[in-house]
């Protein structure tokens, strides 16, 4: 154990208080980070996560968004400024989790963009005929795997440190249905045509860093799973999901919240198991 217990004696009572490894007094409150925090299916987790006792780090890239997201959320939590394709930003967010709060227990891989800004006013036919193998714009793809595969890579490998000194981490990627290639391989998946380079596979390479993850992380008692929302309401999809915000979060905070029986290397939405 990285971090060591001390006991002091204070105006006639005995309190217990747990340092970090550099000296910095812990708080004893479980803490999570979840990353694009800001709105839709992260705000929601980060309320439920609050509300089952943990303190909160509303990850945004946009730290007046973040201010104003975890005002809104009862408990704790507390905006802190990350964009996931800045290294300097994740750095300092680690370096400022580390020196202000002293401990990290989950981390929740929610950030993530379908497009670089040109779908406003298109529609899911165009997205999908603009974004086939065969037209794609290979700087758009790599804009949208640097958020979505490259981030969350460049985010747990800087939370890590921290992650490795809690007793139970979780790291939780927010995947989609969409990027499985079992699924996209079967003709009856009503998704199957919208599977191409762009944002499913970047949810396909997420499942892959998922797997990879978990593999090297498990003799550290470190979880990871990827969850799948579901088609959810908000600005990812024009509001066009067919469920609540409340429901899409429901998978995320399950395994966020994974007691020690709790798997890892798993790939599933709120009915059950989902195929990679
Ligand atoms: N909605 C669905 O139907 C659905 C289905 C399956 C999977 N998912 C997954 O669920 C997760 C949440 O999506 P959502 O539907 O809630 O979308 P959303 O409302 O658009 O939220 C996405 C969040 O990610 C943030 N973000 C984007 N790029 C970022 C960056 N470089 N650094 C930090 N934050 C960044 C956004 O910040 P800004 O506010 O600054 O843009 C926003 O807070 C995503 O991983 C998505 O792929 C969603």
């Amino acid at each position: 154990m990285a971090f060591r217990n001390r006991v002091l004696a204070r105006a006639g009572h005995i309190e217990s208080i747990r340092f970090s490894r550099t000296g910095v007094r812990m708080q004893e409150k479980r803490v999570a980070l979840v990353t694009g925090a800001n709105q839709g299916i992260g705000l929601q987790v980060a309320k439920d996560l609050a509300a089952e006792g943990l303190t909160v780090l509303v990850g945004s890239r946009d730290l007046a968004k973040g201010e104003a997201a975890a005002a809104a959320i009862e408990g704790g939590a507390r905006a802190i400024q990350i964009d996931v394709t800045d290294r300097a930003s994740i750095a300092a967010a680690a370096a400022r989790i580390r020196e202000e709060i002293g401990r990290l227990d989950v981390l929740v891989n929610n950030a993530a963009i379908t497009h670089t800004g040109w779908m406003a006013g298109k529609t899911m036919q165009d997205y999908s005929e603009a974004t086939r193998p065969s037209v794609v714009s290979l700087d758009e793809m790599r804009a949208v795997w640097e958020t979505n595969v490259f981030g969350v890579l460049a985010v747990t490998q800087a939370m890590l440190p921290l992650l490795r000194e809690s007793e139970a981490a979780r790291i939780v990627n927010v995947s989609s249905g969409v990027g499985s290639l079992t699924q996209a391989s079967d003709p009856a998946y009503p998704y199957r045509s919208i599977f191409g380079p762009v944002y499913p596979a970047s949810k396909t390479a997420l499942n892959a860093l998922t797997v990879a993850m978990a593999i090297e992380l498990e003799p550290a008692g470190i979880k990871v799973n990827a969850a799948c929302p579901g088609y959810t309401k908000t600005n990812l999809n024009n509001y066009s999901g067919t469920q609540t915000v409340e429901e899409g979060a429901r998978e995320p905070v399950r395994l966020a919240l994974l007691g020690p029986d709790g798997p890892t290397g798993t790939f599933s939405n709120s009915a059950g198991p989902l195929p990679w």
